[in-house]
């Protein structure tokens, strides 16, 4: 099955950006908008969104910008940061279970129905759902805690995840004024939002459009056209923009306006300039971008995809395959993982054995992934390499039991990069192991569960990726890029042009 023939270049030559996609295969016309479509499904998971939250969120976003006559440029900006806007969600993910001492999704989701700027609100819902199960004396344990973090807490949670989804929109290649835009989302016409703090003008205008976009979808799921309305009235200046608040209100009853949510056509809302092409170097930093967001859900894959991604594409020059190969493995590795975004960190990061329901729950990422990555035509092979990573030969793996029959030379080489990196990675339940330890195991499985073939080929590229990772001295996978400070009383730089 695996072949250990001759290489099309040296292992060696292994880079630590994404490796060259093939020159050869043009994807004319693929809008980058196709793809983070798709995708935001996956940031709709980690948030506890009903699917198709920001896409829903795009659409009414794109409707209020061309009710007020937002210009052209400004439209493009908005419409990528609207998809995008949920790219940081997963930094936060680890300390709200951790505070919450609950379901990281839920906790989001619930709080979000809220007005969680009432201390009265927002108290009763954290006794509510801090602790489910744990007596009156834990659960005041909790609040007390969260209480102690107070405001500075909530902006910091904010403030990580903002920050973080901006990076990923610059690394990705979208404008400054669309990581801005990311970067300002949770801010509040009267000051009181977070992470900064900015009112009124000072907040971008496509950050102010954003906030009132997805917060309207939000009560547009729960509780329909009226919901959104009422809603958007009750925080019309403290919350949104009054001029924003005033165009939703008009549009009440205009059915166009509200057209399309059930099944929001997303390419249609594109504009027509400032349109971006996902060409292979585009979906390698989309694919790296959202191993990035898988790998930040929790401490212990820091940089589980970035490293299975690697061994995969060594692996694929090991064997013979060539760099086109290579490049493939390398993105399926970065998204192999996607699933793990709908997993509530009490289970990720879980110290102990995982009960029945856990397992359960781990046990489904590969279809969740598989779901969010069938979305895009152009990733379709991703979406199957996602579905087999935790297949093995003897039919001993999941969610499929699938035996050698099915699983082809790929879906070998992802499964044992898979395994590879997670040994030598720290977990909850212990830590890091050396190499050896990492082969010995690992032999034990070779030939049963695991490729004799691709098994001998990571023993002959470990030492590479060793060496690779230790040349690393950062974990973060885009590069980091400073976007000018906030000024809590100034406009963020490059000024913001308010629409006409
Ligand atoms: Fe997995
Ligand atoms: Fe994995």
């Amino acid at each position: 099955m695996a072949s250990t023939g001759s290489n099309d270049g040296p292992a060696s030559q292994a880079r630590t950006a994404p490796f060259a996609a093939d020159a050869d295969e043009q994807r004319v016309e693929l809008h980058l908008s196709d793809v983070l479509a798709g995708l935001s499904h996956a940031l709709d998971l980690t948030e506890g969104h009903p699917p198709g939250h920001a896409e829903r969120s795009c659409l009414l976003g794109m409707r209020i910008a061309e009710r007020i006559g937002l210009p052209e440029d400004d439209r493009a900006a908005l419409y990528y940061a609207l998809l995008l806007k949920d790219a940081g969600c997963s930094v936060n993910a680890a300390p709200i279970a951790e505070l919450y001492a609950n379901d990281d999704g839920f906790v989001k989701a619930s709080r979000r129905l809220q007005n969680h700027r009432s201390k009265r609100v927002s108290a009763i819902h954290t006794l509510r759902h801090t602790a489910p199960g744990g007596g009156l004396r834990t659960k005041l344990g909790r609040v007390r805690a969260l209480v102690a973090s107070g405001a500075a807490g909530a902006a910091q949670l904010t403030e990580l995840r903002c920050e973080r989804g901006a990076q990923i929109a610059l690394g990705i290649g979208l404008s400054a004024d669309s990581a801005h835009a990311i970067r300002a989302l949770d801010e509040h016409w009267d000051g009181g939002g977070y992470p900064y703090g900015l009112a009124g003008e000072a907040i971008p205008m496509l950050g102010r459009i954003m906030c009132i976009a997805q917060t309207l979808e939000i009560f547009w799921v729960s509780g329909g056209r009226t919901a959104a309305c009422e809603m958007a009235q009750a925080r019309s200046g403290t919350w949104f923009d009054p001029a924003l608040v005033r165009v939703v209100v008009e549009h009440a009853t205009d059915d166009a306006f509200w057209a399309g949510l059930a099944r929001p056509d997303v390419r249609a809302l594109e504009p027509r300039s400032g349109a971006i092409i996902a060409d292979d170097s585009r979906l390698d930093a989309v694919a790296d971008a959202f191993g990035q967001i898988v790998d930040a859900k929790t401490p212990y894959t820091a940089r589980h995809s970035r490293g299975v991604a690697q061994i995969a594409a060594l692996l694929a020059l090991e064997l013979g395959l060539g760099e086109t190969e290579a490049g493939r493995l390398y993105r399926a590795g970065q998204l192999h993982d996607l699933g793990k975004l709908g997993i509530s960190n009490l289970i990720l990061d879980k110290p102990g054995k995982l009960d029945a329901d856990e397992w359960l729950a781990m046990r489904g990422h590969p279809e969740a992934g598989t779901a969010v990555l069938s979305r895009i035509p152009v990733l379709a092979d991703m979406a199957r390499l996602a579905l087999t990573h935790h297949e093995r030969l003897d039919g001993s793996g999941y969610p499929h039991g699938l035996t050698g029959d099915d699983l082809g030379l790929d879906d070998r080489i992802l499964a044992v990069a898979d395994v590879g990196e997670a040994l030598s990675a720290e977990r909850p339940y212990r830590g890091a192991l050396p190499p050896e330890k990492v082969i010995e195991i690992m032999s034990g499985e070779a030939g049963t569960k695991l490729d004799t073939g691709v098994f001998s080929a990571f023993e002959a590229v470990l030492p590479q990726w060793i060496t690779l990772i230790q040349a690393e001295d950062r974990p973060e996978l885009l590069s980091p890029v400073d976007l000018p400070k906030v000024d809590r009383h100034g406009p963020f730089e490059p000024a913001d042009r308010r629409a006409a």
